[in-house]
């Protein structure tokens, strides 16, 4: 039996279309490895929303190169968003890689598989209006969150972001074949689920919203927890958080709603479609109507243009909304974006003194709002022992807070109720019973 090895950069998205490419290889005869050395397909799921990540995928590449040294035989494939962004310079630049995919053309893997060995290089980057991938199963690893896929692409050209033209046009799944994947992966034997999409809540089939579809996979049998993301501020609308009210506990208690910038310039320049006071709005909307809910964002420092007053907004807004956690990210220029023609004018040391000083903040409002649990009870879905030792064990609350609690004979997957009792740094700690 062939063997392949897949190594997955990026987001979930990424993650998921990692599990679709296994899925399609199984159905191929080929057989997964976690030992790259051993392999006969060498597959790297890249992506390119910053700089490093090209690079980590370019060093990578590299090492590759050295098992077709030693055999001549092993293929070697760059799917996903790099081979999209990049297309034939890759190749140019690394000839020993056989193929490059884009994300819309990985069922064509078994043809390109057959032919590569004949073939000097191959290149299938275009993208498609409508490839969903429907009736493809997705091969997952045994665990407690399935990632189910509601929709494709972008449409919403942030000019700093290289995902729509990465992932090509948006295109949502039917509401059918969402609900269908989720009996499965329930049959299957997980307990979570979490929606994705680079916007889940601009999904639109027919005439269902992405409100209808959270409801309809709330409703699927045996569905303890259900997540999305990551909904766009501009989309987001009291529809979505009534869902979030009526069907808690299934839903969980937390939005990710990335707000990028708090400066009204820099929005408008990032081409977020709205104000430092409609994201306000939409935070004290969410919270009148969301007992108890966790909020968690993206950041951008030094996107061009960035005056330190418009950081410090950024900050301001910050301590507003005090956000249980955030990304925060170094703007980084991704050539063909609009964002692309402005001077990259904020210096490297400052863009760097931006970060730390927000993740400075940021981590005083995650342990604030943490320190709200202590004293109460949380429902925790069990994951395992903790990283550090068997006496531990470690699972998660509605809020996608890690909580550590002293080791039982729970299993993983399990639903059990602690009071919080402490929260230090990120995580929260639960005493026994
Ligand atoms: N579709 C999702 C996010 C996709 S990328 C959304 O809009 O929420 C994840 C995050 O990476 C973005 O939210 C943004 O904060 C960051 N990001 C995207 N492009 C970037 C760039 N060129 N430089 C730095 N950060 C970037
Ligand atoms: Fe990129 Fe904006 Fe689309 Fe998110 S919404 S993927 S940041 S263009
Ligand atoms: Fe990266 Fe592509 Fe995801 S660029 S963040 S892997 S959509």
């Amino acid at each position: 039996m062939k063997k392949y090895y897949i190594e997955t950069y990026g987001c979930q998205m990424n993650v998921y279309d990692s599990e679709l490419v296994a899925g399609i290889l199984n159905g191929e005869g080929y057989e997964a490895t976690a030992y790259p050395e051993e392999a006969d397909l060498l597959l790297i799921n890249t992506c390119s929303v910053r700089e490093h990540a090209e690079d980590k995928v370019h060093s990578r590449l590299g090492e590759f190169s050295h098992f077709k040294q030693e055999n001549p035989d092993v293929l070697i494939g760059v799917i996903g968003c790099m081979a999209q962004n990049l297309k034939k310079k890759l190749i140019q630049k690394k000839p020993y890689v056989n193929f490059i995919i884009g994300p819309d053309g990985y069922r064509h893997l078994p043809l390109i598989l057959e032919e590569a060995p004949r073939k000097k290089h191959i290149v299938d980057t275009k993208l498609s209006r409508f490839e969903v991938y429907d009736e493809l199963f997705p091969a997952r690893n045994e665990g407690i969150n399935a990632w189910i896929s509601i929709m494709r692409g972008c449409d919403k050209f942030c000019s700093y972001c290289i995902v729509p033209y990465t992932r090509g046009r948006e295109r949502s799944r039917s509401l059918e074949s969402v609900v269908n994947e989720a009996r499965q992966v329930i049959a299957q034997g997980f307990r979570e689920i979490t929606l994705l999409g680079q916007n889940v809540n601009s999904y639109r089939h027919e005439k269902h919203r992405f409100p209808d579809l959270l409801k309809a996979v709330a409703e699927v049998d045996g569905v303890t927890r259900l997540r999305y993301t990551s909904p766009h501020p501009q989309d987001a609308d009291q529809a979505l958080f009534d869902v979030h009210r009526d069907y808690y506990p299934v839903v969980c208690n937390h939005i990710h709603l990335p707000v990028q910038s708090g400066a009204d310039a820099v929005l408008q320049a990032m081409n977020r479609s709205y104000s430092r006071d409609h994201y306000l709005r939409l935070v004290e909307q969410i919270r009148e109507s969301i007992p108890d809910v966790a909020i968690s964002t993206d950041m951008i420092v030094g996107f061009p243009g960035e005056k330190v007053q418009d950081f410090e907004d950024t900050l301001n807004l910050m301590e507003k909304v005090r956000f249980d956690a955030a990304f925060m990210f170094k703007y980084s220029e991704r050539p063909g974006t609009k964002a692309a023609l402005l001077a990259d004018d904020v210096s490297e040391e400052e863009k760097d003194r931006r970060l730390q000083a927000m993740i400075a903040l940021q981590r005083e409002h995650t342990l604030a709002q943490n320190q709200r649990h202590i004293g109460k009870e949380e429902s925790i879905l069990v994951e395992g022992f903790s990283r550090k030792t068997k006496a531990e064990m470690m699972g998660r609350t509605t809020h996608n807070k890690i909580v550590i609690f002293p080791a039982k004979d729970y299993q993983p997957k399990q639903l059990i109720h602690r009071s919080i009792s402490d929260a230090r740094g990120v995580t929260l700690f639960a005493m026994e019973d």
